[in-house]
């Protein structure tokens, strides 16, 4: 019989801790690599699942200094538009404000507001020349849905603006003198170039991991997929400014992919490109020759994933990711490992085992940024939590008219399930990051990539399992 290797996953080991020079855990930097050339400052990445990342997951992360991979069941215009929201979440300077018409009703104004989710809209007519400001305050004093934007904006009479030279410092100033909350820049002619708010200053102090692009908006991914409308979609989100294209399939060592990144790379020009799902150092090479940015590593290992059950295939996670990142960092191609993470020292693990971030889905699930309802069932409430190949998906896919196979020939590889709700993700995060930093202090490890080298695994029993979490004795906390 041939030889069969083993395979291990996270479970399976543990880090043996080092001598350590730390005072204090807060000395380890979390600072990563996403892509060759994008940097995210905590090794977390939402998966792109649909109950997982929309513009909501994809704001709060990205300003934790993490980054949201935003989920393709969706039209394109939709897509688009999820990026269009993270992009305007905040910045230095929006250099393209959404304006109002001054003819326009309060009723409309309402559900322009509401769809595009800002606070308050610059007033002008198709030549963009100021005529006023429309804010949350404003709306308050309306007398009614019908009455016109023209007769409860503040007019431009009395606003204070700047300039197209004004600097994100000198307004800082501005809006401390004036004790005002916006500040349109007009040239010359009184034409709108661009807004800046006091709430992207807000969210510059409270946020200062958060990862921005050079204007200082937010950074975002987007997945598509290899087939249909992937090339349209792929070029409409980089006209959206998406910062970085997932291509996400279950089997990413294909054929299907190698022409997809073919295709791709034309329409993305320096937008980069993460591929996967691949689990072997194979996969990574030939992926990595092909032109991709970082990898996506994990064949089966997801929360809600039944693909090793329903195909016999896969690789336990951490031999998978060390396979894969063992070739990859030959070519300075980072790794993300994609799905098992169940709790921070996994992440520690798949750190050590050579990825630079990792992607998670079930974690990340069931929170308050995830898309979805809260159901409550007796005194507990909960979310749903679904595999990109569960039939639900699959039957969304089809509805938005992404993929032609009838729903009779679907076999999913991926189920659907509930998650309790867990709150806002930044607990969450802050947990979960703690617990990284504290690994790190272990193997003395002040970056990642000294994590990366630091790291020696020793191979434990289901007795070394059982005695590594809390036993015999009940929790209460
Ligand atoms: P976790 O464990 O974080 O894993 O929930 C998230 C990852 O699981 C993958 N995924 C799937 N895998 N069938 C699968 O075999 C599915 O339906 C499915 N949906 C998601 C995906 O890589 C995700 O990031």
């Amino acid at each position: 019989m041939k030889h069969i290797p083993l395979a291990l996953t996270y479970d399976d080991v543990l880090i043996i801790p080092k001598r350590s020079s730390f005072k204090s855990r807060s000395e380890a930097q979390t600072k990563t690599k996403l892509t060759k050339k994008i940097d995210i400052n905590i090794p977390i990445v939402s998966s792109n699942m649909d109950s997982v990342t929309e513009s909501k997951m994809a704001i709060k992360l990205a300003r934790l200094g993490g980054i949201g991979i935003l989920h393709r069941f969706m039209t394109i215009e939709d897509n688009v538009e999820e990026v269009k929201k993270v992009k305007r979440a905040q910045s230095y300077i929006i250099s393209d404000p959404y304006i109002i018409d001054p003819e326009k009703k309060i009723e409309e104004v309402k559900t322009f507001i509401q769809s595009v989710g800002v606070s308050g809209l610059l007033v002008a007519r198709e030549d963009r020349k100021l005529l006023g400001i429309l804010s949350s305050r404003d709306f308050m004093f309306a007398n009614g849905d019908y009455e016109k934007v023209s007769e409860i904006m503040t007019p431009k009479e009395k606003l204070i603006v700047g300039n197209p030279e004004t600097t994100f410092e000198e307004a800082k100033k501005i809006f401390a003198k004036h004790k005002i909350e916006k500040l349109p820049l007009v040239d010359d002619n009184y034409r709108i170039v661009g807004l800046i708010t006091s709430d992207d200053i807000r969210h510059l102090v409270k946020y200062p991991m958060a990862v921005n692009d050079k204007q200082g908006r937010l950074l975002v991914g987007a997945s598509v997929g290899v087939h249909g409308d992937y090339l349209e979609r792929a070029q409409e989100l980089v006209k959206a400014e998406v910062d970085v294209i997932v291509v996400d399939i279950a089997h990413g060592h294909s054929d299907l992919m190698f022409n997809a990144i073919c295709k791709l790379r034309d329409i993305c020009g320096q937008t980069e490109l993460i591929v996967g799902n691949i689990a072997t150092a194979k996969a990574a090479e030939e992926l990595c020759e092909a032109g991709a940015d970082a990898l996506k590593v994990g064949v089966g290992p997801g929360t809600i994933c039944i693909t090793r059950i329903v195909t016999g295939c896969g690789v336990p996670q951490l031999t998978a990711v060390m396979e894969a990142s063992g070739v990859a960092k030959h070519y300075g191609v980072p790794v993300i490992a994609d799905g098992g993470i169940q709790k921070s020292g996994d992440i520690v693990k798949a750190i050590g085992a050579g990825a630079d971030t990792v992607m998670l889905g079930g974690m990340l699930a069931g929170t308050s940024e995830s898309p979805g309802v809260v159901m409550t069932k007796g005194d507990k409430k909960f979310k749903v939590c679904r595999g990109s190949a569960s039939f639900t998906v699959a039957n969304r896919r089809k509805k938005i008219k992404q993929e032609g196979k009838k729903l009779n020939e679907v076999v999913p590889e991926g189920v659907e399930s509930i998650v309790p709700y867990k709150g806002g993700v930044k607990d969450i995060i802050n947990q979960l990051t703690g617990g990284i930093k504290s690994g790190m202090s272990y193997t003395n490890s002040h970056s990642i990539a000294e994590l990366q080298r630091n790291t020696e695994f020793v191979r434990i029993s289901g007795a070394g399992q059982k005695e590594s979490g809390a036993h015999d004795v009940k929790a209460i906390t």
